[in-house]
């Protein structure tokens, strides 16, 4: 038996105001403070009839494990009917996982997919609505929840099914006045996403179809959206979302095991983190005969030659969009090579590992952050 999940979306221009069909009396809004600046909450609550609106604006970038404490405390104190995750991954994710734990008292880690929370006594007593205010994270479509363990800087990754949001938004306002920087960054995440999902050994005919349709939008429209074009960054919204579906029931690899524990350590966007490992991996992906066949394949489906010509466009894509194509560009050589054990560890442990198409062992991810750091071509 599988699985294909995936929230109701409602999408295009004023799609917020379905809002004003969901009835709750407490509804507690989460999202963090640069988009209550930006006004986001005051056009949020105008479409909500509720009586009572708690708005819980603390959700940082790559947002720890107490924050999501945090918000779920002020869930359970007001007994909320519906959340609203308004924001990037970051907030969608602590808002799922606020859901959960305003009814269920235990460690987020215990948060796995063969975790019975019903048992645990989790009742959905409250609906959860994401509005994503990016396009890459595809957090309003998955089961995961990425947190950040500070004392040990690393990344946690609970996920469970019911964590999906009943309900995604794309309305393209919340999309419009995105920095540039930030358009490129979530686009390679969404991109990263794909790609990873669609050769993914848990790869299917369901997720087959998001991933491959969002690789397409991505490769088309991402540019475009970068460079300002209103109908690109609505495309790159739908397609954020997609590869979302896509990955979230696919899962995705070695990139994001990467990503993460580069991320972790050196408190990089996640976007970067993972933009900057792709080529390399899907370099290695290359070298091996199997895992080339899944890639082969993939470009064919996506009107490509070979896999090459997926990693020559990624590299291409990247140039155009200001995103690193080496690890050099982001951090210094001592500070890099000094933590590598240790970031290694965490990439090797990582749970997207064993997703991918040819896992690799301690050897060969260390190799792939030296090839990446020094922009080499991976030969191995
Ligand atoms: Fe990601």
């Amino acid at each position: 038996m599988w699985w294909f999940i995936a929230p109701k979306t409602v999408f295009g221009d004023d799609a917020i105001e379905h809002l004003q069909n969901e009835r709750a009396e407490r509804v507690l809004l989460v999202t963090d403070r640069s988009l209550v600046e930006l006004g986001y909450v005051e056009e949020v609550k105008k479409y909500l009839k509720a009586e009572r609106i708690e708005v819980f604006d603390e959700v940082e970038p790559e947002p720890s494990i107490e924050t999501a404490l945090k918000c779920s405390k002020v869930a359970r104190e007001m007994d909320a009917e519906l959340i609203i995750a308004l924001g990037g991954g970051s907030v969608m994710d602590v808002g799922k996982m606020a859901r959960i734990l305003m009814e269920v008292d235990v460690d987020p880690e215990v948060v796995t997919p063969f975790t019975d929370l019903y048992q645990l006594g989790f009742r959905r007593k409250a609906r959860l609505i994401s509005i994503p205010t990016t396009s890459g994270t595809g957090a309003d479509a998955t089961w995961a929840m990425v947190l950040t363990d500070n004392k040990e800087r690393r990344k946690v990754l609970p996920a469970h099914r019911d964590a999906i949001p009943d309900i995604t938004i794309l309305d393209y306002r919340f999309v419009e006045k995105m920095p540039q920087k930030l358009v490129a960054g979530t686009g390679m995440d969404a991109l990263t996403h794909a790609i990873e999902g669609a050769v993914s050994p848990w790869k299917n005919d369901f997720s087959d179809a998001m991933c491959e349709k969002a690789i397409v939008l991505i490769f088309e429209y991402l540019e475009k959206s970068y460079q300002g074009d209103k109908e690109a960054r609505a495309r790159m919204h739908h397609a954020a979302t997609m590869a979302g579906m896509g990955f979230g029931n696919s899962q995705v690899g070695a990139v994001h095991s990467l990503g993460h524990a580069f991320g972790a350590y050196f408190k990089v966007h996640h976007g970067i983190c993972v933009g900057v490992f792709l080529p390399y991996v899907l370099q290695f992906y290359l070298n091996d005969e199997s895992s080339r066949s899944t890639l082969d394949y993939l470009a064919k489906r996506i009107g490509m030659e070979n896999g090459e010509s997926i990693v020559e466009r990624v590299l291409e894509l990247m140039a155009n969009i200001s995103i690193p194509t080496r690890v050099s560009e982001i951090v210094g050589e001592n500070e890099y090579f000094g933590a590598l054990d240790s970031v290694c560890n965490h990439a090797i442990n990582d749970a997207c590992i064993i997703t991918s198409p040819r896992c690799p062992g301690f050897d060969e991810v260390r190799k792939l952050y030296e090839y990446a750091f020094y922009g080499k071509k991976v030969d191995f």
